[in-house]
């Protein structure tokens, strides 16, 4: 059974339900457990012990939600060397930049993640269609975590 780890910041609700779509996704494989964590509480042993993550945030001023970039900054060293080729994937909402996901991909570069699949980006709030792109996202982390 593979656990994937959700980590997510959002403020008005957007990448929330972005992040539940994706825990969904993750669920509807068959084994998966799912932790759905806001970045300021999700912890070290949340990254070490999961399979796979999806990381998310919204575009706030062209870069990540401050909450994600605390959890990148906590973990950062405690991790390193035990997490290298962890399977991650990323997604982003935002009000029609979304510039912020270079940020992301070089912390993600940083922690020597394995990104799987394309990045998830959704303009506002995630309607039906791109929650399918959300839930597929997070059905393929719970195969590359299992
Ligand atoms: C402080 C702030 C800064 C923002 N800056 C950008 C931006 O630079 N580019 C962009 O496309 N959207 C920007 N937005 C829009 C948000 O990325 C978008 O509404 C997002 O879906 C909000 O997610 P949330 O509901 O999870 O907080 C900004 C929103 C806020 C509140």
């Amino acid at each position: 059974m593979g656990t994937v780890l959700v980590v997510f910041h959002s403020q008005g609700g957007n990448t929330k339900a972005a992040a539940e779509a994706v825990a969904q996704g993750a669920r509807d494989v068959a084994g998966t457990e799912v932790v759905l964590k806001e970045g300021l509480a999700a912890t070290t042993e949340d990254l070490l012990s999961c399979g796979a993550l999806a990381v998310g945030t919204p575009d706030y001023f062209s870069y990540m939600a401050g909450g994600l970039k605390d959890f990148f900054d906590r973990t950062f060293y405690p991790t390193q060397g035990s997490i290298t080729d962890k399977p991650c994937g990323i997604f982003v909402t935002h009000g029609g930049g979304g510039k912020a996901l270079e940020s992301v991909q070089s912390i993600c570069g940083s922690f020597k993640f394995k990104i799987v699949g394309e990045p998830v980006l959704v303009k506002g709030a995630p309607d039906d269609e791109a929650k399918e792109r959300l839930a597929g996202l997070g059905r393929s982390l719970a195969e590359a975590a299992s």
